[in-house]
């Protein structure tokens, strides 16, 4: 019999164009994409890992859903909790170029440890460290920010496949912890 592995649900949240698709595409495929096609609808996409002689299938779902204050911020706000439930893991994801990017995490954190309260594993991702010439947001913020809130912190570029896998060692890492 084929060892499946336990299932876990992992979901990408963060602002428009940080890179939550990107950071996906990176791991699954090793390929990266410089043109920009916004998610639309909730995807899902399987992949089974292994970690320490274990095997982990994570199920990675992303959707691009806004806390902003645009027209519409109501009912996305109402499917919020049902794409979080039953999350194992959240990744919060900002644009280290973008300020109001990270600014935005904090709703994000707060939204998701509303709704799962200690049980999920919440890991902060700077995306973009490609752009340093561009970059608004230091290092020591991001691991602060983290160590407020209780995630763990990883900085990655998917443009540069940098940090991609160690990010989700991370996150295997932590799942086999929590048990
Ligand atoms: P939504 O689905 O709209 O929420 O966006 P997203 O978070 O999925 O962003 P996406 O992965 O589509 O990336 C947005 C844009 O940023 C694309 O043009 C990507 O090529 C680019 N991008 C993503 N990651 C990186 C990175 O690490 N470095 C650089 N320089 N660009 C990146
Ligand atoms: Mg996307």
């Amino acid at each position: 019999m084929g060892d499946l592995g336990k299932g876990y649900k992992l979901v990408f949240l963060g602002d428009q164009g940080v890179g939550k698709t990107s950071i996906i595409t990176c791991f699954m495929y090793g390929k990266f994409d410089t043109s920009y096609q916004a998610t639309i609808g909730i995807d899902f996409l399987s992949k089974t890992t292994r970690y320490e002689d274990r095997t982990f299938r994570l199920q990675l779902w992303y959707k691009k859903l806004s806390l902003g204050d645009t027209a519409g911020q109501e009912r996305f706000k109402s499917l919020v909790p049902s794409y979080i439930r039953d999350s194992s893991v959240a990744v919060i994801v900002y644009d280290v170029a973008s300020k109001q990017s990270f600014i935005n995490t904090s709703k994000w954190i707060e939204e998701v440890r509303a709704e799962r309260g200690s049980y999920v594993i919440i890991v902060l991702v700077g995306n973009k460290t490609d752009l340093v010439n561009k970059r608004q947001v230091s290092i020591e913020e991001g691991e602060n920010k983290a160590r407020e809130f209780g995630a763990l912190f990883m900085e990655t570029s998917a443009k540069a496949g940098f940090n991609i896998k160690p990010l989700f060692c991370k996150i295997t890492s932590a799942l086999q912890g929590n048990e």
